[in-house]
């Protein structure tokens, strides 16, 4: 097998392949003056396994391209096979028509990249309506979690946490984290007026007095949802305010409002930045070991 990181896996893709004992190379994705995407391997692929690397942040359209123009060529090179290794995957959010006329884009993102590659590894997808991976994707699909690593931070760097999961959807992640560590966790009530407004709600009062409020969650995009969760968690006395997410897109400078407004950001490295302080190259190391 031979790990070959795109534009926006490098940061992954090399500690991945170390840790598996496994070839690395980059492919050279370059642009011509047109902005047209030119994709190219310097390295033979014939009878490998070749796994691409890809996370999809920034130009998310373009990374979209580069795979698919990547693994295309990957098969005519005579590679054997052809595995998509996404650390964040785009699109998820939207598994239905929300207003009429939509697209429901994590279907046809789903079926453009099924039509290219043998399997995907995706870690933290957001799967909401639609529950299981397998109805997304029509290839083998791996449905990866960073929930250990970021318990395992929590409890060696955080004391006295209660967890809160900011909204409906986040309960699995803030479920699962707090039933590792075995403390308190709270599911707040969330209400989305637009990708800017949200409003967040506590439905059944909880003492943070003394305790450090760990809001966990899968996605911080713009950040709304966790500024507005910490003002409840605030009135309540928390004593600190955490966030702990997977994926940290962190749109329109969210970290530095996140930060402004007292919020200790740390995420997973899916997604690289300045919280990114929770490596996930070993979940997909082990993942490749094991299938
Ligand atoms: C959605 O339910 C996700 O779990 C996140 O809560 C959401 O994507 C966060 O978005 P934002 O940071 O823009 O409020």
């Amino acid at each position: 097998m031979l790990i070959i990181s795109c534009s926006h896996g490098g940061h992954l893709g090399r500690r991945t392949a170390k840790k598996s004992g496994l070839h690395h190379s980059r492919i050279i994705a370059d642009k011509f003056p047109d902005n047209e995407l030119r994709v190219k391997f310097n390295i033979d692929l014939k009878n490998h396994v070749v796994a691409l690397v890809q996370s999809f942040y920034g130009n998310i359209s373009d990374c979209i391209i580069e795979v698919v123009l990547a693994a295309k060529t990957a098969k005519e090179l005579e590679a054997r096979k052809i595995i998509l290794l996404a650390p964040y995957f785009p699109y998820m959010r939207q598994d239905k028509r929300f207003n009429s006329g939509e697209a429901i884009s994590q279907e046809i993102i789903a079926e453009l990249i099924g039509n290219y590659f043998d399997s995907v590894y995706l870690i933290d997808p957001h799967l909401h309506r639609t529950k299981r991976l397998e109805n997304v994707f029509k290839i083998k699909s791996y449905n990866l979690s960073a929930a250990s690593l970021i318990a395992d931070y929590i409890k060696n760097n955080i004391k006295n946490p209660v967890i809160i999961g900011p909204d409906e959807e986040s309960n699995k992640w803030a479920k699962n984290v707090a039933e590792k560590l075995k403390v308190d966790f709270r599911i707040l009530k969330k209400k989305r007026y637009s990708s800017y407004h949200v409003e967040v709600k506590l439905d059944k009062k909880i003492n943070l007095k003394n305790k450090n409020a760990v809001i966990v969650d899968d996605i911080v995009s713009t950040g709304h949802t966790i500024i507005e969760a910490s003002k409840t968690l605030n009135r309540l006395g928390a004593k600190k305010i955490y966030c702990l997410c997977v994926h940290g897109i962190f749109a329109d400078n969210a970290l530095s409002r996140l930060n402004n407004a007292g919020i200790e950001v740390i995420s997973t490295n899916t997604i690289p930045s300045k919280a990114a302080k929770i490596d996930v190259s070993g979940i997909l190391s082990s993942a490749l070991h094991v299938n």
